[in-house]
């Protein structure tokens, strides 16, 4: 049964760090979640209660989605268990950062693989279903990275600006269908991603940023909530960089 107050999402990597505010965000939201990634959620017991307040639920499904096997079964499970999707959140991505004389084949295979080949297959698992409903929200996670480049993340940086072409044409494809594709670029954004940095490369970091700081990952969710919301029901096929204006 397709009730207009239930919401139904899909969300990749939602185990730590932005992934895990967006899953936070949709429960609060009023959705039902379900995430893939390889490890169950950090405090995954705050998740549940949080399901439980919001009287929605939250569901892990164990995937490695640089396997292709894996994520096209787990996107499956999802389906079956969902029954009907609304809103599909791209957002598991890795570096594997050198420069390119010392990029090896497989640093570059992987991380094209995770950050880009999979939002195409979970797009693909998902477009004909969200098309025959004749609704349905896409929104991938690239990063500032792919606007602007940055020495050491070749690999990256393609995967991200790859992103970002990929979802202006399935914004394009899947329009005339109401179904609405769009990017979100995050900065620099406090998680185990930029935790490696040591203090004087964030102090760096901090001075080439507007705002005068590193985001939170709760900052992107709430980007995230936007774009999937009524709100922004005549917005597709954008980029919305959520960088304390970095890329202005
Ligand atoms: P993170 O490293 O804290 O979390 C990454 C998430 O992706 C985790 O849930 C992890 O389990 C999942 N994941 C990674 N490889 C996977 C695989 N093979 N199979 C299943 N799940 C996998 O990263 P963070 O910072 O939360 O990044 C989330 C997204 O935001 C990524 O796409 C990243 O590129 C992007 N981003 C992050 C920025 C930052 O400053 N933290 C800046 C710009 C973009």
């Amino acid at each position: 049964m397709n009730t207009s107050e239930e919401k139904h999402a899909i969300v990749t990597g939602g185990s730590r760090g932005i992934g895990r505010a967006i899953v936070t965000r949709l429960l609060k939201d009023g959705y039902r979640v379900w995430y893939l990634s390889r490890t169950i959620a950090e405090q995954a017991e705050d998740l549940a209660s949080i399901a439980e307040q919001s009287q929605q639920s939250v569901t892990w499904i164990a995937c490695d989605i640089a396997d292709r096997t894996s994520l096209e079964q787990a996107m499956k499970v999802a389906m079956e268990q969902a029954g009907w999707i609304d809103l599909l959140v791209n957002n598991a991505g890795i570096t594997r950062d050198a420069l390119i004389m010392r990029m090896k084949d497989e640093a570059w295979n992987h991380v094209l693989q995770v950050n880009l080949s999979a939002a195409f297959l979970t797009c693909r698992a998902l477009s004909r279903h969200m098309v025959q409903r004749r609704q349905g929200c896409i929104i991938n996670i690239s990063s500032v990275v792919g606007l602007i480049g940055n020495p050491g993340q070749t690999n990256y940086a393609a995967s991200k600006a790859g992103l970002i072409g990929f979802s202006k044409s399935l914004a394009r494809e899947l329009a005339s269908r109401a179904v609405r594709v769009n990017v979100v670029a995050p900065g620099f954004i406090e998680t185990s991603m930029t935790e490696a940095l040591g203090e004087p490369a964030k102090t760096q970091l901090q001075n080439q940023i507007p705002l005068g700081r590193i985001g939170s990952a709760y900052e992107v969710a709430d980007a995230v909530a936007y774009l999937a919301s009524p709100a922004a029901s005549y917005i597709t096929g954008q980029v919305l960089a959520v960088d304390g204006g970095m890329t202005m």
